[in-house]
């Protein structure tokens, strides 16, 4: 049996700026909240090797398109890095980065690959932060107008634009669990945060359509379908709705939407840390939904009513739910993460159902693996079958869930080439493209050839 998907499906993968651009010798970057973090506390990044270090893509985009060019890519979405755009955060717009951004949007127009432009991937600038970052009001105001910059310098090059990648990440990791830079435990400012973070994307929303721009906007959300641990248990099942409201529609709802989920409104007003907002706030929110949702799927969430009791002093989002570690699982052992192909169907035909079937596709899926070396074969191909199988279950999901009307209009894999991956560093391997950090040679892997082969017949047997 085939599997054929619809004329036109996006496919190609995606990558971020801070996570491939790289940084010169004295360039005119300003440094973000990664650089900071790198100056101050490099014993907390993999191998010490921090965000100046990546795959060095000022200098060596070329190369990177040239193998999406064979691969096939149709599209491929990364960001532009705010801090080199704008280095204070606002104000004075650098131009040595305007013309990189120029160049390496015509050189993937060039090839007939269609950029995908994000606006903001965990990176604030380090000036914001040093005023408050997301919990500054301000800062909301400075990403709209950077948001504008962007739309001005580069809206008619760019067909689809979004405003923040996975806006739940900042939220989790920068104010609860201290894996990203402030690294604080708070979790009146993580509310702050996330609702200033949902009212940037609908003022950047706002100033898009305002400005006449063309094509589309949207936000890309990591879905984690949450799955209670007995389905017919009431307490279980209410522990899933509450989970699934802190991390998945506490930005879902608002950016298809334009509201907050109600379970999280009692909640944040049961503990009296409901965030600053106003009116007229609240009306951008409602009025600026997005065009398109791009869907990052990498695992689910498990979850089982409260028995445990509290582990921390202040309020967490673990207060109302347990995890559940299912025995049936499968893990990815890199990266602790389970894999559940079904949750990727899931997760479209709950946007179907109860999202009004919004345009959307999946933007992110992929598999890091550990030493990838040891697959090398003579040729210098990484011989990646477990990815093949990895996107090949996935993709056979996607399109089921196609057939059952799901409107989802392309895959993104994570990523096109390996990366630096935030504290990660270059543990884990993810891309189609494999790069050689000493020389910077990119090689197609395996499981590149066999995604043009996808590519080419627009599906693939399963
Ligand atoms: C996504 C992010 O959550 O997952 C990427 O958008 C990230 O930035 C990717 O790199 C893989 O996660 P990690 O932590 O293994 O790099």
């Amino acid at each position: 049996m085939k599997h054929q998907f619809p004329k036109d499906f996006w496919w190609g993968a995606a990558a971020s700026g801070p996570q491939t651009e790289g940084r010169l010798p004295n360039d005119s970057k300003g440094a973000s909240i990664w650089d900071h973090w790198y100056q101050t506390n490099p014993e907390k990044f993999f191998q010490g090797q921090g965000p100046n270090r990546t795959t060095q893509v000022i200098t060596h985009f070329q190369e990177d398109l040239n193998s999406m060019e064979e691969i096939g890519f149709n599209s491929f979405r990364t960001s532009i890095q705010w801090s080199r755009l704008m280095p204070e955060g606002r104000g004075a717009v650098d131009q040595a980065a305007v013309a990189f951004y120029h160049r390496y949007f015509d050189e993937m127009l060039a090839r007939g690959i269609e950029p995908f432009v994000n606006l903001y991937h965990f990176d604030m600038p380090m000036a914001l932060q040093n005023e408050g970052g997301w919990l500054n009001r301000e800062t909301v105001t400075a990403f709209a107008e950077y948001a504008q910059v962007c739309f001005d310098l580069f809206g008619d090059k760019v067909n689809h634009w979004f405003t923040q990648n996975e806006p739940i990440v900042p939220v989790e990791m920068g104010y609860l669990y201290q894996q990203h830079y402030p690294a604080v435990v708070d979790l009146a400012q993580a509310v702050q945060v996330g609702y200033h973070e949902a009212l940037a994307s609908a003022l950047a929303i706002q100033k898009f359509r305002r400005s006449g721009c063309k094509g589309t906007i949207g936000i890309i959300l990591n879905l984690t379908p949450t799955y209670p641990k007995d389905p017919q248990n009431p307490a279980d099942q209410s522990a899933a709705v509450i989970a699934d409201a802190f991390f998945n529609r506490s930005f879902l709802d608002p950016a298809v939407k334009g509201t907050f989920p109600k379970e999280l409104v009692e909640i944040v007003d049961d503990l009296g840390i409901r965030p600053v907002t106003t009116a007229e706030d609240l009306a951008v929110i409602r009025n600026n939904t997005v065009d398109l949702l791009g869907v990052n799927y990498y695992q689910p969430r498990r979850v089982q009513q409260k028995h445990s009791p509290k582990q921390a002093m202040q309020p967490m989002p673990e207060d109302y739910f347990d995890a559940y570690d299912w025995p049936d699982k499968k893990i990815n052992p890199y990266r602790g993460w389970e894999i559940y192909e079904k949750g990727i169907y899931d997760t479209l035909i709950n946007l179907r159902d109860n999202y009004n079937n919004i345009p959307c596709f999946i933007s992110e899926n992929g598999m890091g693996v550990e030493d990838e070396e040891r697959f090398k074969n003579e040729e210098g191909v990484i011989e990646d079958a477990y990815r093949i199988q990895f996107v090949k279950d996935h993709l056979a999901y996607v399109h089921q869930a196609i057939q059952e009307g799901a409107h989802c209009l392309g895959y993104h894999m994570w990523a096109a080439t390996d990366n630096w991956s935030w504290l990660n560093a270059f543990k884990n391997r993810y891309g189609f493209i494999s790069i050689d950090l000493d020389t910077q040679k990119r090689t197609i892997k395996r499981s590149g050839y066999w995604f043009k082969e996808v590519i080419r017949e627009n599906g693939f047997d399963a």
